[in-house]
């Protein structure tokens, strides 16, 4: 991994991956970004490859792009001017190349652990008129990820508005793209989609506050013969939570803008004299061994370098919610109950959800009143804290601190606090509304009404949820020409509040959650290691789901529990063994009234809790596989392979059974081909090469949702 500067060109390098910049009359092209390429040739670039196109910026491919000076595609940029036009024209002044990677103001971002992890990359560029500066930060990971943002900084006497700033945009020649995505809506998040690039514009955002249940910041342009292990994939994931465009365009002459950032509707930000502003950061990860090579990078990534604290590389504990079991109705004698059976099975965390405060007997009321029901808990958080304490388990507790009941004390006392346009309705789902956090009094409300709540008990574990999209995004604490900054000002106000929190109470296990997995994205993992993937329990839907937030994901960020059957949100009966391996593939856990199971189910529950203790490390942090899709077949298989490669663990789940059709056998991925492994089910002993070339067959079992694991284990 290496930063070089040579011929006006800087060539950023890891072992597989190079992307190239260069200075051209002061404006920078993007001459390359692919597999690794030498620091040579670069005459090539600029006499032959690019120079017949340099009358044309159509043609050209811009690091920075702008508008109105001949590129019409989108622009990276588009800046109100004092003159009242948009014109820009930033050319480049200076850089700065170092070792390690700066943090990134009041944003999440990702970091080294040491400065080896990482070089980075400066360029500054200032405009021909005005003094405003702009930064383009790069810097290049060791595991080969490439992350970009832009400081906007304004060096006028005078004030400047920004109506469009992406966090990174990439041009590059098409070569017969497709369109990766992950969109899906509450209880079927992060689907897999794949379309063929067109010609206009493709392009997909949130509007809603949150990166949302619909879409995720994430896209990729992959070639055409893609698929998990082979061909070349571009991908983009912004580190981010809230409002977020994604666009690809597609011009008459084949060339791809691709660009993520901040969504311009209904966004712009009022830069004073001196002040600057920040994007989030982009991870770019480009993969020449499809999708499986992507994700690779991401989730080394993602464990490594964005996740924090002291569960990011710990074994995550074993839990059971109360949701699915009770929802609202509950006593702590209920919920003792159901915490004995599952210390009795081997569960470790017991998760006290909705409903323990206020009035709170449904969804209508309490959210804001954060004072313990004592008709349902007689002894108060603490008392049953230490009671489950005793019997051997750890205590966490649901909160929704974003949000404010209508029907709520602190409505009563504050019922400005919410988001709201006054004079207009206050437009309620799930009967609540969104706290204004772009008011840093607010924020303070929450962090110590929080801080109370976590003092109160021995709280091991928090659910931090947040159930509803915003609505009429205005705040009376700003003037009238800063309204459109409301909904990032929210975001910066959330992250502030998790920074307070998370480094206050460092030994806690914060699991993010949004009506399920709307605010499943990078931003969130920065303060929490872990998020609820979906409200869907049900093990079918969860094969897709699962399977397609592995794509950006790694497995130890997502909340996976078995839930009972009929599933309350598919009504569909899959076996509890199904129910259980679809579950393990995650954070494992259970969410279903224990003390209603027979002692089979009990039992079989027992040594899916021995099985996944026994491989936890394994799964939650070795390196993940997929093998075979649930989008494009009637399997969902994947695998885990432990560092050296000498232990790994198949899970194949089958959606239908098909009768009298071949057997279906499957290659395994990422083992040593040297190692000879046993197979602990059979004892069989194969060589990672049959393994990796032969592969594996699916045993032949009858019924709907049947599922295997196979564990590999390398003898010495
Ligand atoms: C959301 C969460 C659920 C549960 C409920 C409680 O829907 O995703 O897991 O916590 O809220 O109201």
């Amino acid at each position: 991994m290496s930063i070089i500067f040579k011929n006006n060109t800087f060539y950023l390098s890891s072992d597989n991956t190079s992307y190239v910049i260069g200075i051209e009359d002061d404006k920078l092209s993007t001459y390359y970004w692919g597999k690794r390429i030498p620091e040579e040739n670069i005459e090539y670039y600029t006499k032959n490859l690019y120079a017949t196109w340099a009358f044309n910026k159509d043609l050209t491919p811009q690091e920075f792009p702008e508008y109105a000076t001949g590129d019409y595609k989108n622009p990276v940029i588009e800046i109100e001017l004092p003159d009242g036009s948009s014109v820009t024209d930033f050319r480049y002044k200076t850089h700065n190349i170092m070792k390690g990677k700066p943090d990134l103001p009041q944003l999440p971002h990702t970091y080294c652990n040491e400065d080896a992890d990482a070089d980075s990359l400066d360029i500054y560029l200032q405009d021909a008129v005005y003094d405003i500066t702009a930064v383009i930060h790069y810097s290049v990971f060791k595991c080969g990820a490439i992350t970009k943002s832009v400081t906007l900084c304004n060096g006028l006497e005078t004030g400047i508005r920004i109506n469009r700033i992406a966090s990174a945009s990439f041009d590059m020649f098409n070569d017969n793209y497709q369109i990766v995505s992950l969109h899906g809506a509450w209880s079927r998040e992060r689907h897999f989609y794949k379309h063929q690039l067109q010609k206009g514009i493709y392009s997909f955002g949130s509007n809603r506050g949150t990166s949302s249940h619909n879409v995720n910041p994430f896209f990729a342009l992959a070639s055409q013969n893609a698929d998990e292990n082979h061909g070349d994939v571009y991908a983009f994931n912004m580190v981010y939570s809230g409002n977020f465009e994604a666009a690809v365009e597609l011009n008459p002459w084949n060339v791809i803008r691709a660009q993520i950032g901040m969504n311009p509707f209904e966004f712009s930000w009022k830069l004073e004299k001196g002040e600057s502003f920040n994007t989030p950061e982009t991870v770019m990860v480009f993969s020449a061994d499809g999708f499986n090579g992507m994700s690779g990078i991401y989730h080394s990534l993602y464990r490594n370098n964005l996740c924090r604290g002291k569960y990011k590389l710990s074994p995550r504990p074993i839990l059971i919610n109360n949701w699915e079991a009770t929802y609202f109705d509950f006593d702590e004698n209920k919920l003792m109950k159901i915490a004995e059976k599952a210390k009795s099975i081997g569960v470790e965390l017991f998760v006290l959800d909705d409903g323990w405060f206020g009035k709170r007997n449904d969804d209508k009321s309490s959210l804001g009143d954060w004072q313990v029901n004592t008709e349902k808990l007689p002894s108060g958080l603490d008392g049953i804290a230490s009671k489950l304490n005793s019997l051997g388990l750890k205590f966490g507790l649901w909160i929704e601190p974003e949000m404010i009941s209508p029907d709520s004390k602190l409505y009563e006392e504050h019922p400005d606090w919410c988001l709201h346009v006054p004079q207009r309705e206050r437009s309620q789902q799930r009967f609540q509304l969104v706290l204004d956090l772009s008011r840093r009094e607010i924020c303070d409300y929450i962090t110590d009404a929080v801080s109370k709540i976590l003092e109160s008990a021995n709280i091991s574990y928090i659910k931090w949820d947040m159930n509803r999209y915003m609505t009429e995004v205005y705040s009376v604490s700003l003037p009238k020409d800063r309204q459109k900054e409301v909904s990032h000002r929210y975001v910066l106000g959330l992250y502030g509040i998790m920074e307070r929190l998370t480094s206050r109470f460092p030994d806690i296990l914060f699991e993010g959650c949004s009506g399920g997995g709307g605010r499943f994205d990078p931003g969130m993992l920065y303060y929490m290691p872990q998020i609820w993937t979906s409200d869907d329990t049900d093990a079918y839907e969860r094969m897709h789901i699962q399977y397609g937030t592995s794509m950006v994901y790694p497995i130890s960020t997502m909340g996976c529990h078995v839930s009972a059957v009929p599933n309350h949100q598919t009504g569909r009966t899959t076996p509890l063994k199904t129910r259980g391996e679809v579950s393990m593939s995650g954070n494992f856990g259970y969410e279903l009234d224990l003390s209603k199971c027979s002692e089979d189910e009990l039992k079989e529950m027992r040594r899916q809790i021995e099985f996944y203790k026994e491989n936890r490390t394994l799964i939650q942090f070795g390196r993940y596989y997929r093998i075979m899709s649930p989008f494009e077949s009637n399997y969902a298989i994947w695998q885990f392979v432990s560092e050296d490669k000498k232990e790994s663990l198949v899970f194949a789940f089958k959606k239908l059974n098909e009768t009298n059709k071949t057997a279906i056998r499957f290659r395994l991925l990422g083992l040593d081909g040297k190692y000879k492994y046993k197979m602990v089910q059979n004892g069989m002993v194969l060589s990672g090469e049959v393994l990796m070339n032969v592969g594996v067959v699916f045993p032949d079992n009858m019924g709907d949702y049947e599922s295997c694991v196979m564990k590999f284990v390398a003898e010495n």
